[in-house]
C-alpha cells in the first residue's frame, strides 16, 4: 500500500429532512459559504489524488454546486438515499485502481479542519482504517463507539439501534473515517440493512474489519469541530462556532474587536492590522479591510474594499463594488454601491453613491445622491478630485462633475459640469416681505385641531 496516497469521498446525497427546507441541507451556508464547500475545501487541503462527491437526484442544485466548486471532482449519484454505506458504494467506480487511504467525509460536518484529517489518515496506517471520534456533552443522535476491555474499537452502534447502556456512552462517531482502499472495496458489498432505519450503514464496516483481525483505530477530535448539522438549531450552533473561530483569528492577526460577540464574519473576510471594529458590524462575503481602518458601530458591508486608514460608519452600508481608498470616510446613513471613493474623499452623512467614481479629496454633502437608475439601465456618475457637492444635490446619471467644481445645494444636475465651475440648478429664492404675518391674521381663530 502506498501510504501517502489519499482519495476523498464526500457524502452529500442525504435528504436533510430535519432542516425542513427547500434548499438542500448541504447547501445551507455557514459563514456565507455552503457546508458542502467547507468540506470540499478541507478535503482539498490534503491534496487527494481523487475526489468523489456523492449526490442525490432529488436536488439538482447539489450536483451543480459540486461541479462548480470542483470541476475535477467525480460526481456519483445515489438514488434513492439508502444509507451512508450505500452512498460510499456508489463512489467506488471513482476509486477503481486506487491504492491508499480513502478519506470519507460527510457534507453536513462543515467545521472539520485539514490538520485533524491529516491526523486521522496517520492513525489509519497499518490498520483497516481509523474513525474520528469525540466526547460529546450531549451524545443525542450520534453513533456510539463501543470499545473492548483493552480500549480497542469493537463496533459503532447508531443511536436508534443502541441499548440503554450503549446510549450512555459519550464517545461518539463524527462520521469522518479513513479507510484502507482494498478493505473498503471488499467490505461495502457485504453490508446489510439490518437496523432500525433499514439502511446500509457505513459504520458497520468497523465490526467487519475487527472480525477479520485488522481493526480500526480511533483518532480524537474536538466536539465543536465535528458538529454534524441536521437541523436549523444545529446550523446556528455551527455558525456560532465558526464566528468564534473567525473573531479569534482577526484579533490574533492584530485587529481590535471591541465587542467580539457582536461582529459577524464571512469565510473570506480579510482584516488587516490595527483595524478597529466597533460593536454590531456585519461582514458579508468578499470584504477586505486594510490596515488602520476603523469600522464603526452598526455597519453592514459586503463585496467591499476598505483602504488603509479609511473610516466607515456608524450606520453605513457598503454594497458590492464599493471601494474606499486611503483615508476615505463614509459616515452615518450612507450607502455606497459599485463606486470608488477616492483618497481622503468624504461622504459623511445620509448619501447614496452608486455606479460612481468620486475623486480624491472630494466632499459629498449631506443628503446628496447619484440617480443611477432610470427604471431600465444603470448609469455612471463621475465626480472629479476636489469637487464639492452641496447638500441634497441629485446627480442624474450619466453625468460628470469636473475637478474642483462646486454643485450648489439642492441642485438637480442633468448636464456635465466643467472643472472649477459652479453649477446651480434649482428654483431661485423669492422673498415676499410681510406675507406670513398677513396669512396668520387672515386665518385667526380658524385653526383646526
Ligand atoms: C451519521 C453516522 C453517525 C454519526 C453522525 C455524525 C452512519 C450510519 N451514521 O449519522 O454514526 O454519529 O453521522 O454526524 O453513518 N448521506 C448520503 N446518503 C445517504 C445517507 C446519508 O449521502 O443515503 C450523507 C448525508 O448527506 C450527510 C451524511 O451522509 O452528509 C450523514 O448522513 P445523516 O443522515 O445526517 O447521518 P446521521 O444520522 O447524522
Ligand atoms: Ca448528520
Amino acid at each position: 500500500m502506498d501510504n501517502t496516497a489519499i482519495a476523498a469521498v464526500i457524502l452529500a446525497a442525504g435528504q436533510g429532512v430535519r432542516m425542513k427546507s427547500d434548499l438542500p441541507k448541504v447547501l445551507h451556508p455557514v459563514g456565507a459559504k455552503p457546508m458542502l464547500a467547507h468540506v470540499i475545501d478541507a478535503a482539498a487541503a490534503l491534496d487527494p489524488r481523487r475526489l468523489a462527491i456523492v449526490v442525490g437526484d432529488q436536488a439538482p442544485q447539489v450536483r451543480e454546486a459540486a461541479t462548480a466548486l470542483r470541476p475535477d471532482a467525480q460526481i456519483a449519484v445515489q438514488a434513492p438515499p439508502r444509507g451512508t454505506g450505500d452512498a460510499v458504494a456508489k463512489a467506488t467506480p471513482a476509486l477503481e485502481g486506487f491504492d491508499g487511504v480513502v478519506l470519507i467525509l460527510y457534507a453536513d460536518t462543515p467545521l472539520i479542519e485539514p490538520q485533524t484529517l491529516r491526523g486521522l489518515v496517520k492513525a489509519a496506517h497499518g490498520r483497516a482504517g481509523a474513525v474520528l471520534g469525540f466526547r460529546a456533552a450531549d451524545p443525542g443522535g450520534y453513533g456510539r463507539l463501543v470499545l473492548d476491555k483493552a480500549g480497542g474499537l469493537e463496533r459503532i452502534v447508531e443511536a436508534k439501534d443502541a441499548s440503554p447502556q450503549e446510549l450512555a456512552i459519550d464517545l461518539c462517531n463524527s462520521g469522518v473515517m479513513a479507510v484502507e482502499a482494498a478493505f473498503l472495496r471488499s467490505a461495502l458489498p457485504r453490508l446489510a440493512p439490518n437496523n432500525a432505519k433499514n439502511e446500509y450503514y457505513l459504520t458497520d464496516i468497523i465490526a467487519m474489519a475487527r472480525g477479520e483481525g485488522q481493526g480500526f483505530a480511533v483518532a480524537f477530535g474536538d466536539e465543536d469541530e465535528v458538529l454534524g448539522v441536521n437541523s436549523r438549531i444545529e446550523l446556528s450552533a455551527a455558525e456560532q462556532i465558526f464566528q468564534e473561530r473567525r473573531r479569534i483569528l482577526a484579533m490574533a492577526d492584530g485587529a481590535t474587536l471591541i465587542d467580539p460577540s457582536t461582529v459577524y464574519f464571512s469565510h473570506d473576510t480579510q482584516i488587516g492590522r490595527d483595524v478597529v471594529v466597533e460593536p454590531n458590524v456585519w461582514f458579508g462575503p468578499g470584504v477586505s479591510i486594510a490596515d488602520g481602518a476603523r469600522i464603526r458601530a452598526f455597519s453592514h458591508l459586503e463585496g467591499a474594499r476598505v483602504g488603509p486608514g479609511a473610516q466607515v460608519g456608524p450606520f453605513a452600508r457598503l454594497r458590492p463594488g464599493a471601494e474606499l481608498q486611503t483615508g476615505a470616510r463614509v459616515g452615518n446613513f450612507v450607502e455606497v454601491k459599485a463606486a470608488t471613493i477616492g483618497e481622503g474623499a468624504k461622504v459623511n452623512h445620509l448619501a447614496y453613491i452608486g455606479d460612481a467614481g468620486v475623486g480624491a479629496r472630494a466632499n459629498i454633502g449631506a443628503g446628496a445622491i447619484t440617480c443611477n437608475y432610470d427604471g431600465f439601465g444603470k448609469h455612471r456618475t463621475e465626480i472629479g478630485a476636489d469637487a464639492f457637492i452641496g447638500s441634497n444635490a441629485a446627480l442624474v446619471a450619466p453625468v460628470s462633475i469636473g475637478k474642483g467644481a462646486y454643485v450648489g445645494s439642492g441642485s438637480v444636475v442633468t448636464r456635465n459640469v466643467e472643472d472649477d465651475a459652479l453649477a446651480v440648478a434649482r428654483g431661485r429664492q423669492k422673498d415676499i416681505p410681510g406675507w406670513a404675518a398677513r396669512f396668520r391674521k387672515a386665518h385667526e381663530g380658524k385653526r383646526q385641531e
